[in-house]
């Protein structure tokens, strides 16, 4: 059924787990995932940025979500628009049914970061949909900032406050070390979970929200690479520190990359394995099965959301 975060997040607060989500952008990527959250029996949020509404297309995404969630009524589903650029787009989401939308105010100063987040928050709240804000900056390897501004990119836990309580956002997405993409680390993968401590300790009821948080899972870079693929070097966020941040207050887990490798890996191994099939069945359909698998396996043995409908 499709449902808010509010009831989710509720529920996984008490039971110290997270929910995934995951970010959608054709059918086979709903299928793998819908599969996947019908087998763990996992609550879980579909989420989807406004580029991926530009490829698929909102008619089609809002179709593909009916089917999904005819197809499995126990589980319950959030849409979610991932990274809500501005207003607009935030009421297009709102208006066309999606129960869920995130305002990424980030790259404003604080000031103008709550107004715009409030704004969205008004709208959203009278239309029975919630809201999700960022504060802090998700900062990559690539992003090249020195010691001194990466510290600066880390979400401070005082103003988390002062920018929930102004604001009205239903729940917070944080900087504490992660970043988008498949180069999150140069050495050894950390968060800030002194950071997330104080935050959950000044706004314990306020679910926490962790981006850039792809494993970038190594069997899946493997075979991506032995198959053709040139995407050295890659590095994620380990299970191991995932699980940490599961059972430590992080509420929800937001997986883009781990699902491009996945789907990358089903392709190229089908093609360079079997070079007289063309039939698009046989690869997108491995590709789906994969994406079923790395989702299976982020929600019963790293988020700990299975088995919680
Ligand atoms: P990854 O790039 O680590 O998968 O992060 C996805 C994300 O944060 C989507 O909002
Ligand atoms: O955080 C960003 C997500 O990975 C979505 O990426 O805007 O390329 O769809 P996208
Ligand atoms: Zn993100």
């Amino acid at each position: 059924m499709l449902v808010t975060t509010e009831e989710m997040f509720k529920k996984s607060m008490q039971g110290k787990y997270a929910i995934g989500a995951f970010n959608i952008n054709n059918m086979e990527i709903i299928q793998g995932i819908m599969d996947a959250a019908n087998k763990a029996k996992s609550p879980v949020i579909l989420e989807v940025s406004s580029s991926a509404i530009k490829y698929a297309r909102i008619g089609y995404i809002m179709k593909m979500i009916e089917a999904a969630v005819e197809e499995y009524p126990d589980v319950p589903v959030a849409l979610h628009l991932d990274h809500g650029p501005d207003f607009e787009t935030c009421k297009m989401c709102v208006d066309a049914g999606f129960t869920s939308v995130m305002f990424d105010g980030s790259k404003y100063d604080f000031e103008e970061n709550v107004q715009k987040t409030k704004e969205v928050v008004e709208y959203a709240h009278s239309k029975g949909v919630v809201v999700e804000a960022e504060l802090g900056k998700l900062a990559g390897i690539e992003d090249d900032v020195n010691v001194a501004s990466n510290e600066a990119m880390y979400t401070d836990p005082e103003q988390a406050k002062e920018f929930v309580e102004r604001t009205g956002c239903d729940s917070l997405a944080i900087a504490i070390g992660t970043s988008h993409g498949a180069y999150k680390f140069k050495g050894e993968a950390k968060l800030r979970f002194d950071i997330l401590k104080q935050v959950k300790e000044l706004i314990p009821n306020t679910p926490i929200v962790l981006h850039g948080a792809s494993t970038v899972v190594p069997e899946l870079l493997e075979t991506c690479n032995k198959f053709g693929a040139d995407i050295p070097g890659a590095k994620g966020v380990p299970d191991e520190i995932l699980h940490e941040a599961s059972v430590s207050g992080i509420s929800k887990i937001n997986v883009d990359t781990d699902l491009r490798l996945a789907m990358t890996a089903g392709i190229r191994k089908v093609f360079v394995e079997q070079p007289n099939a063309f039939d698009p069945r046989k690869y997108l359909g491995a590709a789906r099965d994969l994406i079923e698998e790395t989702v299976y396996h982020k929600m019963t043995n790293v988020f700990g959301s299975s088995n919680k409908i």
